[in-house]
């Protein structure tokens, strides 16, 4: 997992998702994979396409075969001069189409040929736990755990970077058989195999074949999360020791590897997709992403919708892009978008100053050897030393300067380790790593290779200040190990993509934040400075929202085997409509970024809640027919309506309807002065036979909010109730480029069903 400063590209291209990086922006205009070939001009330009076409009608009857000889009969020839196959992927599940190997003249011919839908460049795709399942209250009665036997007879179909397939956590002894509908394969290299926990492990790069064992750790992570199994006296160099486990613990996982080298191209995402939609997964956890863009030209977005087509459920990370906004990936409607929060557990180091003042930070090397008495010097080599030296990058620190001493360093896009490391190979004593403005108040547990602290953008300003000020500055490091009730908790993490999105219409996304800081997870290899190389059951902290996605995949694998009736858009409502917007103390939930309240476009709907989940009252319920409507309101052509839905479609024979008329479980739209909109929403009853709800309006600034009806009574399962919202702009003084926040909640006799208002006012 080398991230080092000598990896800017790979680092802007491929590691967003990364655990622990969580800065990098994207860049614009990332080049398209181009396979060059000096010898033949032509081929200078070949690119890979994804490209769509409509299947013959009897395609259904086709072999896998035909299917794929019909894809060739759309190219000039089946191999390129080199003799290599122009075709890398068929496929008929995820979308209907190919990924080829073209140049952009041959692609301009094949656009007339009959049958042809749309093509874009592949682009690249990024990859973007003991104490959780307490954390979310999992282990208490009543809870969702064992309503739902832990998941069991689930599987959680996980794209990533594969399997460590010998970890505990994925120890198939107490397992029982994967159901009898399942049709994976395992490519596990012998002697390793899959088992009843691992039900399938398969990987996909272009035609190769290559192994799907796991060796960044990622996949490992994020599979333990969704379904790892309870493992005794798992911890990070001895922290936050006790039993991990994942959120179904007793869910089957089924393992298809696309990302290598914390990478990935469209083709073998969408191939993986493929492969988990024909085996018959139940729930997709994707912790991968790609830059925003439209619908029509995301592989997650269309994957998803073929999932949401076969009853998967997908589940999907929205990115590490934040804080800033309107760079958020998986912001389709029809994925549920998880977004990344702190959980109350710090692996605590106190820093000392010479003044007397202390300010709490983290690290989870924290070795008994260093004497806290001792008060060190203290250096910044940032403040007047070339500007590499403020982050502390490999080779930028002098000796002379550090040898002996206390550095502060300040984070930037690339991996805190690095910091540490150089740090350690100048002679430092030790490291106190601050955040940069951005990154607010979120910090990271890493297993440093010396001493370390990590603390908080506002603690750093203050030692920096100390450091300025003070003749012969001095500090020293306390260890605390692992401490519980932080506060506040849940609080958003700094780095956790944010809205609004520019490509969905405005659908508010992301729609809910899960735990996704410091999330104690599977790992291949043993971590901090005294490997032994011989431990089978590792684990380290990772953060980011690829560990906040796999949570929410877990809760609903144990929602799916509670109502397996439910579609994915039931699911995702119960998810959404029970989440909490107060943290543990009723306060509003914070944002890490700069420490005020969290906007709806940070959080969603709020942070999950598993057990309210199991049992919503209500749901806001969609099936994949009405998406059509709402595609087609977006203004895409039929072509590109019909990239996504993989069917035919004609958006001149639908009545089309704006994003905010989509049944959703949460409102967001924009409102110019003096204007109202109205809007409708359809709730589906799923709690009491007979019940009767009463509106709740929590209106937002600036905005008078009025429901018809304004209650909503129910004498059956499954019934449905339409009510309309007219939200209008009240006079006053103009409130352009502002942004109000409210809700809308139903409120029965058992159940409470909150939908957030956003209001953008343009
Ligand atoms: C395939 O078609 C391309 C473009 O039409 C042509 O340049 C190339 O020579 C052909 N290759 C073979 C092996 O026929
Ligand atoms: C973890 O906790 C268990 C049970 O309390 C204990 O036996 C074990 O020694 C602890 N391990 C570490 C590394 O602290
Ligand atoms: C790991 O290996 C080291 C050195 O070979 C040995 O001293 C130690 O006992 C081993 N630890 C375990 C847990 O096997
Ligand atoms: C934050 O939220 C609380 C509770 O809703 C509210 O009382 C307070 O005014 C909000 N703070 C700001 C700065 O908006």
């Amino acid at each position: 997992m080398d991230r080092g400063s000598s990896q800017t590209i790979v680092c802007h291209l491929a590691l967003i998702f990364l655990p622990f990086i969580i800065h990098c922006l994207p860049r614009a205009n990332l080049s398209p994979i181009a396979i060059t070939d000096h010898h033949n001009p032509n081929e200078i330009q070949l690119q890979t396409y994804i490209v769509h076409v409509q299947e013959p009608t009897s395609i259904s009857k086709l072999t896998t075969e035909r299917c794929h000889e019909w894809h060739k009969s759309f190219l000039p020839n089946a191999t390129l001069d080199s003799g290599e196959p122009r075709i890398i992927h068929s496929y008929h599940r995820a979308i209907t189409g190919f990924a080829a190997k073209l140049t952009p003249q041959e692609l301009v011919l094949m656009r007339s040929r009959d049958g042809f839908i749309l093509a874009h460049s592949e682009k690249p795709t990024f990859l973007f736990t003991t104490y959780t399942p307490d954390f979310l209250a999992l282990k208490h009665w009543g809870s969702l755990w064992p309503e739902s036997s832990h998941g069991e007879g689930i599987i959680i179909g996980v794209i990533d970077t594969g399997i460590h397939p010998t970890h505990p956590s994925f120890d198939g002894k107490s397992m029982p058989d994967h159901p009898i509908k399942w049709r994976g394969r395992c490519d596990l290299p012998p002697p390793a195999n899959c088992n009843n926990k691992l039900i399938a492990a398969t990987a996909f790069k272009g035609q190769l074949k290559p192994s799907p064992v796991d060796k960044g750790g990622h996949g490992s992570v994020t599979a333990s999360i969704s379904a790892g199994n309870f493992v005794h006296g798992a911890q990070v160099l001895g922290n936050a020791n006790g039993t991990a486990s994942g959120t179904a613990p007793r869910a089957h996982l089924a393992i298809y590897k696309a990302y290598y080298n914390n990478y990935g191209v469209e083709g073998d995402l969408l191939a993986a997709i493929e492969q988990a939609i024909s085996d018959g997964v139940d729930i997709l956890s994707m912790s991968i992403g790609q830059e925003p863009k439209p619908l029509y030209e995301s592989s997650v977005a269309k994957g998803s919708f073929s999932a949401i087509r076969n009853n998967i459920f997908p589940c999907c990370a929205v990115g590490n892009f934040g804080p800033v906004p309107s760079i958020l990936s998986n912001d389709a409607p029809w994925c549920l978008s998880v977004g990344a929060a702190t959980v109350d557990r710090r692996i605590r180091v106190t820093v000392r100053l010479g003044n007397g003042m202390e300010m709490d930070g983290e690290s989870s090397y924290q070795p008994d050897t260093f004497d806290s008495k001792l008060m060190l010097p203290l250096v910044f080599p940032g403040d007047r030393g070339p500007p590499e030296a403020l982050n502390c990058q490999t080779g930028s620190l002098r000796r002379s300067v550090v040898s002996g001493k206390i550095v502060l360093c300040v984070t930037d896009e690339y991996e805190n380790l690095e910091r540490s490391k150089a740090v350690k190979t100048a002679g430092g004593a030790a490291m106190i790593l601050m955040n940069r403005l951005p990154d607010g108040y979120t910090t990271n547990a890493d297993p440093h290779s010396l001493p370390a602290s990590h603390v908080s953008h506002a603690d750093g300003q203050k030692i920096q200040a100390y450091i300025r000020t003070t003749p012969n500055p001095t500090a020293t490091l306390i260890f605390k190990g692992t401490q519980f009730g932080a506060r506040p908790t849940p609080a958003v993490a700094s780095f956790s993509s944010r809205g609004p999105s520019l490509n969905n219409g405005g659908i508010l996304k992301p729609d809910v934040v899960a735990p996704g800081v410091n999330i104690l997870a599977a790992w291949p290899t043993e971590v901090g400075p005294n490997k032994k190389g011989n431990s089978s059951s590792t684990f380290n902290f990772a953060s980011g929202t690829s560990m906040a996605a796999p949570h929410v995949s877990g809760i609903a694998a144990m929602l799916k085997k509670l109502k397996p009736e439910w579609s994915p858009a039931a699911i995702k409502s119960a998810i959404m409509t029970t989440s909490y917007a107060r943290d543990r103390h009723g306060n509003a939930i914070t944002d890490q970024n700069g420490g005020g309240n969290a906007s709806f476009f940070a959080m969603g709907a709020g942070h999950v809640n598993p057990s309210k989940a199991a049992d919503p009252g209500l749901v806001y319920d969609l099936q994949w027919q009405d998406y059509i409507p709402y595609l087609c309101g977006l203004g895409y052509t039929n072509d590109q309506v019909m990239a996504v839905i993989k069917d035919t479609a004609d958006c001149s024979n639908i009545k089309k309807i704006i994003a905010e008329e989509l049944n959703y479980p949460s409102i967001a739209l924009t409102l110019k002065t003096g204007e109202s909109k109205t809007i409708s929403r359809t709730v589906t009853n799923v709690g009491e036979t007979s019940s009767k709800y009463r509106l709740e309006i929590e209106e937002p600034n600036g905005v008078h909010v009025n429901v018809t009806p304004e209650s909503l009574q129910f004498s059956g399962l499954k019934q449905m109730e339409t009510f309309s919202v007219k939200l209008s702009v009240k006079s006053g003084p103009s409130r352009k480029g502002q942004v109000s926040e409210g809700s809308l909640t139903w409120i029965s006799e058992f159940y409470v069903v909150r939908s957030p208002i956003s209001i953008s006012f343009t």
